[in-house]
């Protein structure tokens, strides 16, 4: 049976550096990381949360952006980038960040394994929700961040379409992590 390698902290930094080279976009990876385990270390005072996955998957979740800055391919070449190296869960998050996540007929039409890629866990989820309150690497709010990436993406109407369903989505969850630990959770990613 294949087992799913584990990704260290110290092997993700290695695998951003080696395809990120520094870039400016890696910035915005270390601060979706650094943010999405914050928000981990609080929901980790009600129940088990896996922050070093956390960590690893938000640090590479935009991995893909070595190859292509589109909004939605970035995703599928992270996918497999790390899929390739063997790195199931990490590879399955970079897929699922997109638009907080794909059914398999969308899937399959940007080049992923024709299967649903929609985030699961709270660790999977809280990879796209953190991404989608940090602009570059400043803390935003859900609302203008949506607002920002439908200006940028003006005219890119699969994208645009999927943007209304990813907002509710986003917005759901933080509704349900806010209600269990009884903070707004753009409050503390803008705590830096
Ligand atoms: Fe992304």
């Amino acid at each position: 049976m294949n087992h799913p390698r584990v990704l260290t902290r110290k092997e993700s930094m290695r695998i951003l550096a080696e395809y990120g080279r520094d870039d400016s976009w890696t910035i915005h990876c270390f601060a979706v990381a650094e943010a999405a385990v914050r928000v981990g270390d609080v929901i980790a005072n009600n129940r088990p949360i896996d922050c070093s996955f956390l960590w690893s998957a938000a640090l590479l979740h935009d991995i893909g952006r070595y190859i292509t800055h589109d909004p939605l391919l970035h995703g599928v070449e992270g996918y497999k980038l790390l899929s390739m190296l063997k790195y199931e869960k990490e590879a399955y998050v970079c897929a699922a960040h997109i638009l907080f996540g794909l059914n398999a007929a969308d899937a399959y039409q940007l080049g992923l394994p024709a299967r649903d890629f929609v985030p699961r866990s709270i660790e999977e989820k809280l990879v796209p929700l953190v991404d989608y309150l940090i602009e570059y690497d400043q803390p935003t709010t859900l609302d203008s961040r949506f607002s920002s990436l439908r200006e940028r993406n003006n005219g890119n109407s699969f994208f645009l379409t999927g943007l209304d369903r990813a907002q509710e989505s986003a917005r759901q969850f933080m509704k349900e992590i806010e209600e269990e630990i009884g903070e707004s959770v753009e409050n503390i990613v803008a705590c830096q």
